[in-house]
């Protein structure tokens, strides 16, 4: 952890690093830090007569058509005519979702629909007709989009440190997304990530504020342009406030910096964005507990003081706060479709992708208990509507009579997005002055990513966790393969995809395209307990390595990444080292820095610079410049070029076979962390793995299986037994369990039980079964509990705990509902005041 001192220090580094790249440093704090929130004057004013109209406007609405107005439901569960007929205000597709669930559609297929919500909205019974706004989640490009030109990840750009790039980028997104018939952009993201464990390490520019605060204002300008023009959309600042700053790196969890921090280093992209106008912001999953300053703030779709008091009252934000996916549900006392506490807090748009007609039902009644003031209602529709108005949705055109709409070839921006690839690529090793290579040698390319467009493109990549893709799926792009045939002349170039049976010393030279496979939210975090280890979790890349490394050819090994992990193991089996993270469609532009041009000359030289710092062991996390102790492999700023003569010596590859045991628990189920058992379901002779489909329901003979969610969407498994049933968490071989989660460990998880037992309930480890009945009698109706059993109770019936193949099982012979997630073993936890006891199993 960073001392204060030392982050005020930081502060001040970064806004004189700001100053010496020549951007406007412009609200955010020139040499002093902040210590409350700033007063930002935003570049889009408000309008006198614009006021006088909305005023207007919303004096002649219904409750209901207010209502209406605040409520954003997903294009799957809403039609055309549910707009019209309850009046919503906005739209939106998540990630890999299409038009009519068609991955390919054209542009013009969009359009239609973006006109056929368009019409709906315009011909309701409200007074004065209020056009619906579309958003979309065109995070490096229109991303979710077929055909459409793909850019980099953000952490890439940020160590392209270019942001007339990030501008022009900006821009041609706009355009993008205007040929799809939207007008609403969910970007950009505005995170300074400080522990790359989390799954949306690639989403950030950087792990300083100064790039996110260099970026952010240039960014939306780009995309909101003068907001009236062909080629602009409404663009969100994201996500609301500290989603980079969670403990441990986790999806929604909590960001425990003190007030300084907040403002210092997590809000920092925010004051360029909004006195550049940024129009929408999305609150954050996370919450806020600022543990120094003895305040918890709670979870931010709940919290007054920052929706409301700073971001609106103090910084002045007049435009609308939207929620995110599915979030009201976190806040406490609220569920998927209610929560006058969200609204109250300060959210002016709910997302509310599936359950939005209940919800329209409750807020209206909640307004009419007095449980939402009017006020708060009619200041939200205010908001919204002049996003609207700013945004010439009132001109009357729907969005075919935009000259982009339908032009499938404005989705593309290759050239841009090739230079955004060269500028991205950091050179980490380059040793014997291996790069850049000839053209017309021949080259041996291994590697699982050298011909993987999803893999090069990462997530949100036309679905949401940017899998489930092949490279069919992506018509008009170049694979980083393509690239390297195209500058070392096809006939030069053999694949190879592992190696095998390849007789390296045929070649002048082999590439190897490696890394990471595609992920985003939640299935991207790397567990507390797991390592940085990138060949830990993808043993594949190192096995090629050691197949064509030592061999007497050079190595040029690139890296496919969406965040910085420990490779040691890897740099010593390659002479050089490129960190390529995660360029999108153009990989051309990877091949252009690689290769000499034709005469000799260096073609494009490495300008990519660490944008976060690169680990020199596999469990140092949380590692950002600044930090007391800082000690990375390649420190942030880090970059060779073809004029450096750094070496990079042989490095220690060791890492500590049971984890990082700082934290202390070994996850047995939970799907974010990709658990290492799975889970199975027994009743009578049926057994079935419930496999990784979780909208799949299994309706067994004596039980009926549901995911559910106990804290996070779609986190739990729900069990409905009629009778003699049981779940289990297996693998096929038994697992040793590291001995920090041995030491005073408990069996632990979260559990609801909407049903008291009517029989007999046990909970196992392997073969020991301790009876839980009435353990789960007592928990019955209470909500969400968290269950602690002590290892030791299983181990006094004779269980060797320190190989597991079975480490959880829970069966009923009788009626019994429950709900279970995070199953684990906690070291520790036996200890914990609220641990069972063994006795409470008799
Ligand atoms: C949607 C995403 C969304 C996510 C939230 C997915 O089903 O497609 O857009 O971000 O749910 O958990
Ligand atoms: C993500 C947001 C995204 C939204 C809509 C959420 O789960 O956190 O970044 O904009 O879904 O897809």
């Amino acid at each position: 952890m960073n001392s204060h001192n030392h982050i005020l220090r930081r502060a001040v580094l970064a806004a004189t690093a700001t100053l010496a790249l020549g951007i406007n440093a412009v609200a955010a704090p020139a040499a002093k830090p902040l210590t409350d929130w700033p007063h930002i004057t935003s570049a889009v004013k408000q309008d006198k007569a614009m006021e006088a109209r909305i005023k207007q406007i919303v004096a002649g609405m219904t409750l209901a058509q207010k209502i209406g107005q605040m409520t954003q439901p997903e294009i799957k569960f809403s039609t055309p005519e549910d707009i019209r007929k309850y009046y919503i205000g906005s739209v939106l597709n998540g990630g890999g979702s299409w038009p009519q669930g068609n991955k390919h559609a054209s542009a013009a297929d969009w359009v239609k629909l973006a006109d056929a919500y368009y019409d709906a909205s315009m011909s309701t019974d409200m007074k004065v007709q209020v056009p619906v706004i579309w958003g979309i989640d065109a995070m490096h490009g229109n991303s979710n989009m077929y055909g459409a030109t793909l850019f980099p990840h953000n952490i890439g750009l940020g160590a392209a440190h270019d942001a007339k790039l990030i501008g022009e980028m900006a821009k041609s997104v706009a355009k993008a997304v205007r040929a799809t018939g939207i007008d609403w952009v969910f970007a950009p993201t505005l995170a300074v990530v400080r522990d790359d464990r989390w799954g949306r390490t690639y989403e950030s520019f950087s792990e300083d504020a100064a790039i996110v605060k260099e970026y952010s204002g240039v960014y939306v300008k780009g995309l909101q342009g003068d907001l009236k023009s062909d080629n602009t959309v409404v663009a969100t600042a994201k996500h609301f406030v500290g989603d980079g700053g969670t403990a441990e790196g986790k999806d929604r969890g909590v960001n425990q910096s003190t007030m300084s921090e907040m403002i210092n280093i997590h809000a920092q992209g925010y004051y360029p964005a909004l006195e550049a106008g940024v129009q929408t912001v999305m609150a954050s999953f996370n919450s806020w507990n600022d543990v120094k300053g003895g305040k918890d703030h709670g979870k931010m779709h709940g919290s007054k003081e920052l929706l409301t008091v700073a971001l609106k009252e103090k910084m002045g934000f007049d435009g609308l706060v939207v929620s995110d996916w599915n979030a009201i549900t976190e806040v406490p006392g609220c569920a998927e479709d209610s929560c006058a506490a969200a609204i109250n807090a300060g959210v002016d748009m709910v997302m509310v992708p599936e359950k939005w007609k209940p919800f329209i039902a409750n807020t209206i009644a909640q307004v009419e208990k007095g449980e939402i003031p009017m006020s708060r209602i009619d200041d939200a529709v205010t908001r919204i509507l002049r996003v609207k108005l700013r945004a010439g949705l009132f001109d009357g055109k729907k969005p075919s009579q935009n000259i982009y709409a339908g032009k499938q070839e404005v989705l593309q921006d290759r050239a841009l997005a090739r230079q955004a690839v060269r500028e991205s690529l950091v050179l980490l090793k380059n040793n014997g002055g291996v790069l850049p290579l000839a053209r017309g040698k021949k080259i041996l390319v291994v590697g699982k990513s050298a011909d993987n467009m999803a893999n090069q493109s990462g997530g949100w990549s036309l679905t949401w966790q940017g899998t489930d893709n092949k490279n069919s799926d992506y018509p008009v792009s170049d694979t980083i393969l393509a690239g390297i045939q195209d500058a070392a002349g096809k006939d030069n170039v053999t694949y190879s995809e592992n190696a095998a049976g390849v007789d390296v010393s045929k070649f002048d030279a082999v590439i190897a395209v490696i890394g990471e496979t595609p992920y985003a939210e939640g299935d991207g975090d790397i567990g507390p307990a797991g390592t940085l280890r990138l060949s830990g979790r993808h043993p594949e890349d190192l096995a090629v390595l050691q197949a064509v490394s030592g061999k007497g050819k050079p190595v040029v090994t690139v890296a496919i990444t969406g965040r910085p992990l420990y490779t040691n193991d890897l740099l010593n089996l390659s002479d050089s080292f490129v960190a390529a993270w995660l360029p999108g469609t153009e990989g051309k532009g990877v091949s252009d820095v690689l290769f000499r041009k034709a005469d000799g000359k260096i073609n494009a030289d490495f300008r990519g610079k660490l944008s976060f710092s690169w680990p020199k062991s596999a469990c140092q996390s949380p590692l950002n410049v600044g930090d007391a102790n800082y000690d990375p492999l390649f420190k942030y700023g880090y970059g060779l070029n073809y004029s450096s003569k750094t070496t990079v010596a042989a490095l220690d590859t060791s890492y500590p076979e049971g984890g990082c045991g700082k934290s202390l628990a070994v996850p047995i189920y939970n799907p974010t962390d990709r658990s290492t058992y799975a889970l199975y379901v027994t009743s009578g002779d049926k057994r079935v793995a419930l496999g990784a489909d979780l909208n799949a329901v299994h309706n067994l003979p004596t039980v009926k299986v549901e995911t559910a969610q106990i804290n996070t969407q779609q986190d739990a498994k729900r069990l409905t037994w009629t009778g003699p049933a049981k779940l289990e968490a297996q693998s096929s071989k038994a697992i040793k369990v590291p001995a920090y989660a041995l030491a005073d460990g408990a069996l632990q998880f979260d559990a609801i039980v909407s049903a008291a037992p009517q029989g007999k309930v046990s909970i196992g480890m392997e073969t020991v079964a301790l009876d839980a009945s009435t353990v789960f009698q007592k928990l019955a109706g209470k909500g969400k509990q968290t269950v602690k059993i002590p290892l030791a109770c299983f181990g006094a019936k004779g269980l060797p705990l320190a190989a597991l193949s079975t480490p959880f099982s829970v069966a009923a012979d009788a009626p019994f509902a429950a709900t279970f997630a995070n199953i684990q073993v906690v070291g520790g936890a036996a200890k914990d005041k609220d641990a069972l006891a063994c006795g409470d199993f008799k």
